[in-house]
Protein backbone atom coordinates (compact mmCIF):
# COMPACT_ATOMS: atom_id res chain seq x y z
CA UNK A 1 0.00 0.00 0.00
CA UNK A 2 1.23 3.48 -0.60
CA UNK A 3 2.06 5.79 1.78
CA UNK A 4 0.37 9.04 2.59
CA UNK A 5 2.87 12.15 2.57
CA UNK A 6 1.84 15.30 4.76
CA UNK A 7 4.04 18.16 2.37
CA UNK A 8 3.76 21.63 4.11
CA UNK A 9 4.95 24.68 2.07
CA UNK A 10 3.74 22.85 -1.37
CA UNK A 11 2.36 26.08 -3.01
CA UNK A 12 5.74 27.66 -2.62
CA UNK A 13 8.92 27.35 -5.07
CA UNK A 14 10.32 23.97 -3.80
CA UNK A 15 7.24 22.26 -2.49
CA UNK A 16 5.36 22.56 -5.56
CA UNK A 17 8.62 21.31 -7.56
CA UNK A 18 8.64 18.18 -4.44
CA UNK A 19 4.92 17.53 -4.97
CA UNK A 20 5.44 17.30 -8.91
CA UNK A 21 8.44 15.19 -8.17
CA UNK A 22 6.38 12.89 -6.26
CA UNK A 23 3.02 12.20 -8.07
CA UNK A 24 5.27 11.66 -10.84
CA UNK A 25 7.64 9.11 -9.25
CA UNK A 26 5.39 7.55 -6.64
CA UNK A 27 2.04 7.22 -8.31
CA UNK A 28 0.98 4.80 -5.29
CA UNK A 29 1.41 7.24 -2.69
CA UNK A 30 -0.81 10.45 -1.13
CA UNK A 31 0.30 13.73 -1.20
CA UNK A 32 -1.66 16.19 0.82
CA UNK A 33 -0.34 19.72 0.79
CA UNK A 34 -0.65 22.18 3.84
CA UNK A 35 -0.01 25.89 3.04
CA UNK A 36 -0.65 29.11 4.46
CA UNK A 37 -0.80 30.81 1.44
CA UNK A 38 1.38 33.66 1.86
CA UNK A 39 2.61 35.90 -0.53
CA UNK A 40 4.78 33.21 -1.33
CA UNK A 41 2.37 30.59 -2.18
CA UNK A 42 0.52 30.38 -5.29
CA UNK A 43 -1.99 27.99 -5.96
CA UNK A 44 -2.25 28.62 -9.01
CA UNK A 45 1.19 26.37 -9.23
CA UNK A 46 -0.15 23.30 -8.36
CA UNK A 47 -2.97 23.63 -10.94
CA UNK A 48 -1.35 20.32 -12.22
CA UNK A 49 -1.63 18.76 -9.11
CA UNK A 50 -5.22 19.49 -8.22
CA UNK A 51 -6.18 17.50 -11.21
CA UNK A 52 -4.75 13.91 -9.56
CA UNK A 53 -7.12 11.90 -7.62
CA UNK A 54 -4.27 11.52 -5.40
CA UNK A 55 -3.40 14.44 -4.53
CA UNK A 56 -5.22 16.87 -1.84
CA UNK A 57 -4.44 21.16 -0.80
CA UNK A 58 -5.48 21.94 2.26
CA UNK A 59 -4.53 25.60 3.65
CA UNK A 60 -4.10 26.09 6.96
CA UNK A 61 -1.22 27.80 9.09
CA UNK A 62 1.26 25.03 10.62
CA UNK A 63 1.41 27.31 13.60
CA UNK A 64 -2.34 26.58 14.19
CA UNK A 65 -2.29 23.51 16.44
CA UNK A 66 -6.28 22.60 15.92
CA UNK A 67 -5.84 22.83 12.09
CA UNK A 68 -2.65 20.81 12.01
CA UNK A 69 -4.19 18.04 14.48
CA UNK A 70 -7.23 17.75 12.44
CA UNK A 71 -5.34 17.58 9.50
CA UNK A 72 -3.40 14.81 11.19
CA UNK A 73 -6.44 13.51 12.81
CA UNK A 74 -8.21 13.18 9.25
CA UNK A 75 -4.86 11.90 6.84
CA UNK A 76 -2.63 10.14 9.58
CA UNK A 77 0.45 10.59 7.62
CA UNK A 78 2.90 8.25 7.17
CA UNK A 79 5.66 11.18 6.53
CA UNK A 80 5.62 14.87 6.60
CA UNK A 81 8.21 16.89 4.89
CA UNK A 82 8.13 20.80 6.39
CA UNK A 83 8.95 22.81 3.76
CA UNK A 84 6.63 25.37 5.06
CA UNK A 85 8.74 28.60 6.28
CA UNK A 86 9.31 32.69 5.79
CA UNK A 87 12.04 32.27 3.28
CA UNK A 88 13.54 35.68 2.21
CA UNK A 89 16.66 37.13 3.88
CA UNK A 90 15.74 40.59 3.08
CA UNK A 91 12.21 40.28 4.39
CA UNK A 92 13.75 38.63 7.96
CA UNK A 93 15.81 42.06 8.20
CA UNK A 94 12.68 44.07 8.15
CA UNK A 95 10.62 41.82 10.13
CA UNK A 96 12.21 39.26 12.16
CA UNK A 97 9.00 38.42 14.00
CA UNK A 98 6.73 36.26 11.36
CA UNK A 99 10.13 34.55 10.82
CA UNK A 100 10.72 33.21 14.31
CA UNK A 101 7.18 32.47 14.59
CA UNK A 102 6.28 30.15 11.66
CA UNK A 103 10.12 28.46 11.30
CA UNK A 104 10.47 27.62 14.63
CA UNK A 105 6.88 27.43 16.33
CA UNK A 106 5.66 26.12 13.22
CA UNK A 107 8.17 23.27 13.09
CA UNK A 108 7.48 22.32 16.94
CA UNK A 109 3.36 22.11 16.11
CA UNK A 110 4.18 19.85 13.02
CA UNK A 111 6.42 17.43 15.25
CA UNK A 112 4.11 17.30 17.99
CA UNK A 113 1.27 16.59 16.01
CA UNK A 114 3.49 14.10 14.61
CA UNK A 115 4.70 12.62 18.55
CA UNK A 116 0.76 12.74 19.18
CA UNK A 117 -0.70 10.60 15.60
CA UNK A 118 2.73 8.55 15.31
CA UNK A 119 4.86 8.82 11.69
CA UNK A 120 7.34 6.87 10.23
CA UNK A 121 9.59 9.73 9.72
CA UNK A 122 9.39 14.09 10.13
CA UNK A 123 11.74 15.88 7.54
CA UNK A 124 12.76 19.19 8.11
CA UNK A 125 14.14 21.08 5.17
CA UNK A 126 16.77 23.22 6.64
CA UNK A 127 19.25 25.48 4.41
CA UNK A 128 22.87 25.87 4.44
CA UNK A 129 22.54 29.34 6.08
CA UNK A 130 22.44 27.87 9.31
CA UNK A 131 26.40 27.28 9.46
CA UNK A 132 27.05 31.08 8.50
CA UNK A 133 29.49 32.48 5.52
CA UNK A 134 33.04 31.06 4.29
CA UNK A 135 35.32 33.81 3.59
CA UNK A 136 36.06 34.48 -0.28
CA UNK A 137 39.83 33.84 0.46
CA UNK A 138 39.71 30.03 1.44
CA UNK A 139 37.86 28.19 -0.89
CA UNK A 140 39.46 24.75 0.26
CA UNK A 141 36.60 25.32 3.29
CA UNK A 142 33.34 23.74 2.66
CA UNK A 143 30.43 23.14 5.04
CA UNK A 144 29.98 19.54 5.91
CA UNK A 145 27.13 18.14 8.65
CA UNK A 146 29.94 18.76 11.48
CA UNK A 147 30.47 22.56 11.02
CA UNK A 148 29.00 24.64 13.63
CA UNK A 149 25.89 26.19 13.26
CA UNK A 150 26.96 29.95 13.46
CA UNK A 151 24.03 32.28 11.49
CA UNK A 152 23.87 36.06 10.52
CA UNK A 153 20.78 36.81 9.66
CA UNK A 154 17.46 36.83 11.59
CA UNK A 155 16.03 33.86 8.54
CA UNK A 156 19.03 31.48 9.34
CA UNK A 157 18.66 32.20 12.83
CA UNK A 158 15.44 31.05 12.57
CA UNK A 159 16.00 27.98 10.53
CA UNK A 160 18.91 27.27 12.93
CA UNK A 161 16.61 27.16 15.97
CA UNK A 162 14.66 24.65 13.96
CA UNK A 163 16.87 22.66 13.48
CA UNK A 164 18.23 22.45 17.30
CA UNK A 165 14.37 21.85 18.08
CA UNK A 166 13.87 18.92 15.69
CA UNK A 167 17.16 17.41 16.73
CA UNK A 168 16.01 17.65 20.46
CA UNK A 169 12.69 15.91 19.19
CA UNK A 170 14.91 13.21 18.13
CA UNK A 171 16.92 12.69 20.97
CA UNK A 172 14.39 13.65 23.88
CA UNK A 173 11.40 11.66 22.53
CA UNK A 174 12.50 9.31 20.03
CA UNK A 175 10.70 10.90 16.87
CA UNK A 176 12.17 9.76 13.91
CA UNK A 177 13.65 12.99 12.10
CA UNK A 178 16.28 13.98 9.82
CA UNK A 179 17.22 17.09 8.47
CA UNK A 180 18.53 18.25 4.98
CA UNK A 181 20.99 21.39 4.62
CA UNK A 182 20.36 22.63 0.92
CA UNK A 183 22.54 25.32 -1.15
CA UNK A 184 20.84 28.12 -3.10
CA UNK A 185 17.84 26.87 -5.27
CA UNK A 186 16.89 28.20 -8.82
CA UNK A 187 14.21 26.45 -11.35
CA UNK A 188 10.70 26.91 -12.08
CA UNK A 189 8.13 28.35 -9.83
CA UNK A 190 10.69 30.47 -7.77
CA UNK A 191 9.33 34.14 -6.50
CA UNK A 192 10.41 36.81 -7.93
CA UNK A 193 12.17 38.16 -5.14
CA UNK A 194 14.68 36.17 -5.28
CA UNK A 195 18.12 36.99 -7.19
CA UNK A 196 18.01 34.76 -10.42
CA UNK A 197 14.04 35.75 -10.90
CA UNK A 198 14.39 39.28 -10.22
CA UNK A 199 16.99 39.66 -12.34
CA UNK A 200 15.27 37.92 -15.31
CA UNK A 201 11.65 39.68 -14.63
CA UNK A 202 13.41 43.04 -14.30
CA UNK A 203 15.76 42.59 -17.20
CA UNK A 204 13.34 41.18 -19.69
CA UNK A 205 11.37 44.67 -18.63
CA UNK A 206 14.81 46.91 -19.27
CA UNK A 207 14.36 47.66 -15.48
CA UNK A 208 17.89 47.97 -13.55
CA UNK A 209 19.12 45.27 -12.56
CA UNK A 210 20.13 45.82 -8.33
CA UNK A 211 23.25 43.80 -7.51
CA UNK A 212 24.15 44.49 -3.54
CA UNK A 213 27.57 45.77 -2.94
CA UNK A 214 29.99 44.50 -4.99
CA UNK A 215 28.51 41.38 -6.12
CA UNK A 216 31.86 39.34 -5.24
CA UNK A 217 29.07 37.48 -2.55
CA UNK A 218 29.31 33.31 -3.47
CA UNK A 219 26.60 31.23 -3.51
CA UNK A 220 26.61 27.24 -4.71
CA UNK A 221 23.62 26.99 -6.72
CA UNK A 222 21.10 23.83 -7.73
CA UNK A 223 18.67 23.04 -9.39
CA UNK A 224 15.79 22.83 -7.59
CA UNK A 225 14.72 19.54 -9.41
CA UNK A 226 18.13 18.02 -7.69
CA UNK A 227 17.32 18.80 -4.31
CA UNK A 228 13.81 17.43 -4.20
CA UNK A 229 15.36 13.96 -5.56
CA UNK A 230 17.80 13.98 -2.85
CA UNK A 231 14.43 14.85 -0.41
CA UNK A 232 13.02 11.93 -1.65
CA UNK A 233 15.88 9.76 -1.25
CA UNK A 234 16.61 11.06 2.55
CA UNK A 235 12.91 10.63 3.51
CA UNK A 236 12.69 6.98 2.23
CA UNK A 237 16.81 5.82 2.81
CA UNK A 238 17.96 7.94 4.85
CA UNK A 239 18.93 6.89 8.51
CA UNK A 240 16.70 8.68 11.13
CA UNK A 241 18.70 11.11 13.41
CA UNK A 242 20.87 12.27 10.33
CA UNK A 243 21.72 15.68 8.92
CA UNK A 244 22.51 15.49 5.63
CA UNK A 245 24.11 18.18 3.22
CA UNK A 246 23.14 18.81 -0.36
CA UNK A 247 25.00 20.72 -2.88
CA UNK A 248 26.40 20.28 -6.07
CA UNK A 249 29.75 22.21 -6.10
CA UNK A 250 28.70 24.93 -8.36
CA UNK A 251 29.86 28.40 -6.66
CA UNK A 252 29.20 31.10 -8.81
CA UNK A 253 29.73 34.94 -7.66
CA UNK A 254 26.22 36.86 -8.09
CA UNK A 255 27.55 39.27 -10.42
CA UNK A 256 28.49 36.95 -12.70
CA UNK A 257 24.64 35.11 -12.53
CA UNK A 258 23.59 38.72 -13.57
CA UNK A 259 26.02 38.49 -16.41
CA UNK A 260 24.95 35.36 -17.35
CA UNK A 261 20.79 36.16 -17.52
CA UNK A 262 21.99 39.44 -19.43
CA UNK A 263 23.47 37.54 -22.23
CA UNK A 264 20.86 34.82 -22.29
CA UNK A 265 18.13 37.44 -22.48
CA UNK A 266 20.31 39.84 -25.00
CA UNK A 267 20.32 42.74 -22.43
CA UNK A 268 22.94 45.19 -22.12
CA UNK A 269 25.23 44.95 -18.89
CA UNK A 270 24.27 48.56 -18.49
CA UNK A 271 21.33 47.83 -17.08
CA UNK A 272 23.73 46.09 -13.46
CA UNK A 273 23.63 48.91 -11.19
CA UNK A 274 25.61 48.48 -7.90
CA UNK A 275 22.89 49.26 -4.89
CA UNK A 276 23.62 49.50 -1.41
CA UNK A 277 24.77 46.32 0.26
CA UNK A 278 22.80 43.56 2.27
CA UNK A 279 23.26 44.21 5.97
CA UNK A 280 25.40 41.44 7.42
CA UNK A 281 25.36 40.09 4.23
CA UNK A 282 27.27 36.22 4.03
CA UNK A 283 30.02 36.47 1.85
CA UNK A 284 30.39 32.44 0.64
CA UNK A 285 28.04 29.37 0.66
CA UNK A 286 29.58 26.23 -0.10
CA UNK A 287 28.72 22.20 0.32
CA UNK A 288 30.57 19.40 0.84
CA UNK A 289 28.00 17.05 -0.19
CA UNK A 290 29.98 13.71 0.03
CA UNK A 291 27.97 12.39 2.88
CA UNK A 292 25.06 12.02 0.74
CA UNK A 293 26.97 10.86 -2.15
CA UNK A 294 28.78 8.46 0.12
CA UNK A 295 25.45 7.20 2.32
CA UNK A 296 22.76 7.71 -0.37
CA UNK A 297 24.32 7.89 -3.88
CA UNK A 298 22.81 10.92 -4.89
CA UNK A 299 24.83 13.22 -6.89
CA UNK A 300 22.91 16.66 -9.03
CA UNK A 301 22.38 15.64 -12.46
CA UNK A 302 21.30 19.34 -13.86
CA UNK A 303 24.94 21.09 -14.58
CA UNK A 304 24.33 25.13 -14.42
CA UNK A 305 24.28 25.75 -18.02
CA UNK A 306 21.26 23.50 -18.55
CA UNK A 307 19.83 24.60 -15.56
CA UNK A 308 19.95 28.29 -15.58
CA UNK A 309 19.18 27.75 -19.74
CA UNK A 310 15.73 25.65 -18.78
CA UNK A 311 14.99 28.50 -16.05
CA UNK A 312 15.16 31.23 -18.23
CA UNK A 313 13.17 29.84 -20.93
CA UNK A 314 10.59 28.34 -18.13
CA UNK A 315 9.93 32.35 -17.09
CA UNK A 316 9.90 33.37 -20.68
CA UNK A 317 7.41 30.54 -21.28
CA UNK A 318 5.41 31.14 -18.32
CA UNK A 319 5.14 34.87 -18.27
CA UNK A 320 1.74 35.12 -16.77
CA UNK A 321 2.71 32.85 -13.78
CA UNK A 322 4.82 36.09 -12.46
CA UNK A 323 3.70 38.98 -14.38
CA UNK A 324 0.43 38.11 -11.97
CA UNK A 325 2.42 38.13 -8.88
CA UNK A 326 4.41 41.26 -9.73
CA UNK A 327 1.41 43.43 -11.06
CA UNK A 328 -0.13 43.18 -7.32
CA UNK A 329 1.27 43.34 -3.63
CA UNK A 330 4.49 42.90 -5.18
CA UNK A 331 5.25 46.39 -6.39
CA UNK A 332 5.09 48.15 -2.80
CA UNK A 333 7.33 45.44 -1.94
CA UNK A 334 9.61 46.45 -4.90
CA UNK A 335 9.10 50.11 -4.06
CA UNK A 336 9.90 49.56 0.00
CA UNK A 337 13.49 47.20 -0.58
CA UNK A 338 14.66 48.98 -3.42
CA UNK A 339 13.29 52.66 -3.92
CA UNK A 340 16.32 54.68 -2.25
CA UNK A 341 18.72 51.75 -2.92
CA UNK A 342 18.40 52.58 -6.64
CA UNK A 343 17.61 56.36 -6.15
CA UNK A 344 21.30 56.41 -4.33
CA UNK A 345 22.32 54.78 -6.98
CA UNK A 346 21.63 56.93 -9.63
CA UNK A 347 22.72 59.85 -7.75
CA UNK A 348 26.33 58.38 -7.45
CA UNK A 349 26.25 57.74 -11.45
P1 LIG B 1 8.96 29.87 -0.58
O1 LIG B 1 9.01 31.14 0.19
O2 LIG B 1 8.93 29.90 -2.07
O3 LIG B 1 7.67 29.03 -0.13
C1 LIG B 1 7.28 28.91 1.21
C2 LIG B 1 5.89 28.28 1.24
O4 LIG B 1 5.51 28.10 2.62
C3 LIG B 1 4.80 29.17 0.61
O5 LIG B 1 3.93 28.38 -0.18
C4 LIG B 1 4.06 29.74 1.81
O6 LIG B 1 2.68 30.02 1.55
C5 LIG B 1 4.21 28.60 2.82
N1 LIG B 1 4.10 29.08 4.22
C6 LIG B 1 4.74 30.13 4.78
N2 LIG B 1 4.38 30.26 6.06
C7 LIG B 1 3.50 29.25 6.32
C8 LIG B 1 2.79 28.85 7.47
N3 LIG B 1 2.90 29.51 8.64
N4 LIG B 1 1.98 27.76 7.39
C9 LIG B 1 1.84 27.08 6.22
N5 LIG B 1 2.48 27.43 5.10
C10 LIG B 1 3.31 28.49 5.15
O7 LIG B 1 10.18 29.02 -0.04
P2 LIG B 1 11.15 27.99 -0.81
O8 LIG B 1 12.23 28.76 -1.45
O9 LIG B 1 10.33 27.05 -1.57
O10 LIG B 1 11.79 27.23 0.44
C11 LIG B 1 11.18 26.07 0.99
C12 LIG B 1 12.02 25.57 2.15
O11 LIG B 1 13.33 25.28 1.70
C13 LIG B 1 12.18 26.59 3.27
O12 LIG B 1 12.08 25.90 4.49
C14 LIG B 1 13.58 27.16 3.07
O13 LIG B 1 14.14 27.55 4.28
C15 LIG B 1 14.30 25.95 2.48
N6 LIG B 1 15.43 26.25 1.59
C16 LIG B 1 15.27 27.10 0.53
C17 LIG B 1 16.34 27.32 -0.33
C18 LIG B 1 16.21 28.22 -1.54
O14 LIG B 1 17.19 28.46 -2.24
N7 LIG B 1 15.03 28.71 -1.88
C19 LIG B 1 17.57 26.67 -0.11
C20 LIG B 1 17.68 25.81 0.98
C21 LIG B 1 16.61 25.60 1.81
P1 LIG C 1 18.80 35.45 -2.54
O1 LIG C 1 18.23 34.91 -3.81
O2 LIG C 1 17.98 36.39 -1.72
O3 LIG C 1 19.24 34.18 -1.69
P2 LIG C 1 20.13 34.10 -0.29
O4 LIG C 1 20.20 35.43 0.31
O5 LIG C 1 19.31 33.14 0.52
O6 LIG C 1 21.45 33.55 -0.71
O7 LIG C 1 20.17 36.17 -2.86
C1 LIG C 1 21.24 35.52 -3.50
C2 LIG C 1 22.42 36.46 -3.54
O8 LIG C 1 22.10 37.55 -4.41
C3 LIG C 1 22.74 37.08 -2.20
O9 LIG C 1 24.15 37.20 -2.08
C4 LIG C 1 22.10 38.45 -2.27
C5 LIG C 1 22.19 38.79 -3.72
N1 LIG C 1 21.09 39.67 -4.25
C6 LIG C 1 21.38 40.83 -4.97
O10 LIG C 1 22.56 41.17 -5.19
N2 LIG C 1 20.34 41.59 -5.42
C7 LIG C 1 19.04 41.27 -5.19
O11 LIG C 1 18.13 42.04 -5.61
C8 LIG C 1 18.76 40.07 -4.49
C9 LIG C 1 17.34 39.66 -4.21
C10 LIG C 1 19.81 39.28 -4.03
Amino acid sequence: MGKTIIVTGGAGFIGANFVYLQLAEHPEDRIVCLDKLTYAGNLATLDEAMKNPNFRFVKADICDREAVDQLFAEEHPDIVVNFAAESHVDRSIENPGIFLQTNIIGTQVLMDACRKYGIERYHQVSTDEVYGDLPLDRPDLFFTEQTPLHTSSPYSSSKAAADLLVNAYNRTYGLPTTISRCSNNYGPYQFPEKLIPLMIANALADKPLPVYGEGLNVRDWLYVEDHCKAIDLIIRKGRVGEVYNIGGHNEMKNIDIVKIICEALDKPESLITHVTDRKGHDMRYAIDPTFIHNELGWLPETMFKDGIKKTIEWYLDNKAWWENIISGEYQNYFQKMYGERLAGAEEKA
